[in-house]
């Protein structure tokens, strides 16, 4: 992200949930009051982009909350929580931005998830617990799954990653050979 938004090739609109944003710049706008795990934010999202007639090339889905459990203290509101923000809030917003066109043909959505969805890296020696947080995780992985099959016939790819180099790397070669715009929450 901080690439992109050094990059003066790219357009970049950064949402966050609070209130308040940062100044804008030549090439970051901040998009500010879009909360992930509202039902409206993808509607939000859309009212508040689509006026500047911008295509976006790159999503990038990065919210997320970690609240801890453990078996003998799970926590209901924590679990609800977080599967609305990893799991389902995803799905609304990319709903909304592609049935609006605001992703690019060939583009491309990167939902940030993490391998403590992944059940076969899940051992022994890791432990149980953290059940909201691993379990929303895994259907994230799931969403961006369903989401590259549906979306498959209009060109939009659907990336899954770990935040982690591969991640880094993934970005970087979009980032150069054209002006990306990327969304990011
Ligand atoms: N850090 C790691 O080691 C790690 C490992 C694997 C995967 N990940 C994943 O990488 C992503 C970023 O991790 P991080 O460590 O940077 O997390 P973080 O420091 O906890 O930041 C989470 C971000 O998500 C935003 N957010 C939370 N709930 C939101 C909502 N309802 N609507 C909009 N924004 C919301 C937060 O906004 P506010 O500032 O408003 O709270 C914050 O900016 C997460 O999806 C996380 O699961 C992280």
């Amino acid at each position: 992200m901080r690439e992109y938004a050094a990059d003066k090739r790219c357009s970049v609109y950064a949402a966050s949930r609070s209130a308040t944003a940062s100044m804008s710049t030549e090439n970051v706008r901040y998009v500010p009051g879009i909360d992930i795990a509202k039902e409206k934010a993808g509607q939000d999202l859309v009212s508040r982009i689509k006026p500047s007639g911008a295509i976006l090339d790159i999503v990038i889905v990065t919210a997320g909350y970690f609240g801890t459990e453990t078996f003998d203290e799970p926590s209901w509101q924590e679990e609800v929580k977080m599967y609305t923000t990893s799991s389902i809030g995803p799905v609304f917003i990319c709903h909304h931005l592609v049935k609006a066109g605001l992703i690019a043909k060939e583009g491309k959505i990167i939902l940030v998830s993490s391998e403590s969805g992944s059940i076969t890296l899940r051992h022994e020696s890791e432990g149980g617990g953290n059940y909201g947080h691993h379990a929303s995780k895994s259907a994230l992985n799931m969403v961006g799954k369903l989401l590259s099959l549906d979306l498959k016939e209009k060109g939009i790819a659907v990336g899954i990653v770990h935040v982690s180099l591969g991640c880094d790397c993934f970005i970087r070669r979009q980032a150069y050979g054209r002006a990306a715009r990327i969304h990011a929450y």
